[in-house]
């Protein structure tokens, strides 16, 4: 089962920042995931509301400051004292930072919904992820599936996640409208049916978000889930490794092996 760090490793960093994210890249997770508004000038900044007050010392929507204001925000104080340098990072910087790690680790980018300028997001964000050689690791998702269609119009080819609280009918009904490969679902509603009747769709993962209880990543595990998202992605980490060597010495071996 894939790990995938939700807005980096955000339980022991501030989350959607350069740190959060390098610390995940250093612990080996399959990928990491981030969410992207833009800027009043176009640029694709990394931070989950869609205001900085929760994650910054600014007040304000993001859409309403230009990158080189959004940049001198403080985005780790909040935090810890200790992450007083960090700040809100650009799509681009994040993409760079895993470009240097040599292809080993995916991206997710969320692509947060907005009632102004939806077109204009999918094209800095097409355009930012196109500037890269790393696009093939990108995967994105979005709560708002006008915005993950936009992205299909571009390419046939490129990974599309629908992100979904609950799996419905028209959850289904947009998936396969946008040809999403792949489902995001809350963890909330997730159960063996749900999975059953997306690999009935003909999608090819279901990845359950946000799973931080190693009771749970256990559980999605052996159902058989694609991945998880989680703000603790070095306890999932152990928690699989050590369920793997329990499971490893209590399975009989197998008969063409004795
Ligand atoms: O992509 C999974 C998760 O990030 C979706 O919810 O609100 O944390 O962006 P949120
Ligand atoms: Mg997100």
């Amino acid at each position: 089962m894939e790990i995938w760090a939700h807005r980096g490793w955000s339980a022991r960093y501030p989350e959607n920042t350069m740190a959060s994210f390098q610390a995940a890249l250093e612990l080996g997770v399959r990928g990491i995931e981030l969410d992207v508004q833009l800027s009043k000038d176009g640029i694709p900044v990394v931070l989950h509301d869609d205001t900085v007050q929760r994650t910054t010392d600014g007040q304000g929507r993001v859409r309403d400051f230009t990158w080189s204001h959004l940049r001198q925000l403080d985005a780790g104080s909040w935090f810890h004292p200790r992450f007083s340098g960090e700040t809100i990072p650009t799509l681009g910087e994040v993409l760079a930072l895993v470009q240097t790690r040599g292809h080993l680790t995916h991206v997710n980018v969320e692509l947060k919904a907005t009632s102004v300028g939806a077109q204009d997001l999918v094209d800095a964000v097409w355009r930012t992820v196109h500037a890269t050689d790393i696009a093939s690791l990108v995967l994105f998702s979005s709560f708002d599936p006008n915005l993950l269609h936009a992205l299909r119009r571009y390419s046939r080819r490129i990974r599309l996640a629908l992100l979904t609280p609950a799996w419905n009918a028209d959850a289904a009904h947009a998936a396969k409208e946008i040809a999403a490969q792949d489902i995001h679902l809350d963890a909330a509603h997730f159960c063996t049916a749900v999975l059953d009747d997306v690999r009935r769709n003909h999608h090819q993962a279901l990845r359950v978000y946000t799973v931080n209880q190693p009771d749970a990543a256990v559980h999605l595990w052996r159902s058989g889930v694609s991945g998880i998202f989680t703000d603790c992605p070095d306890l999932m980490l152990e928690t699989l490794v050590r369920q793997g060597q329990a499971e490893l010495h209590t399975t009989p071996p197998h008969p063409a092996s004795m």
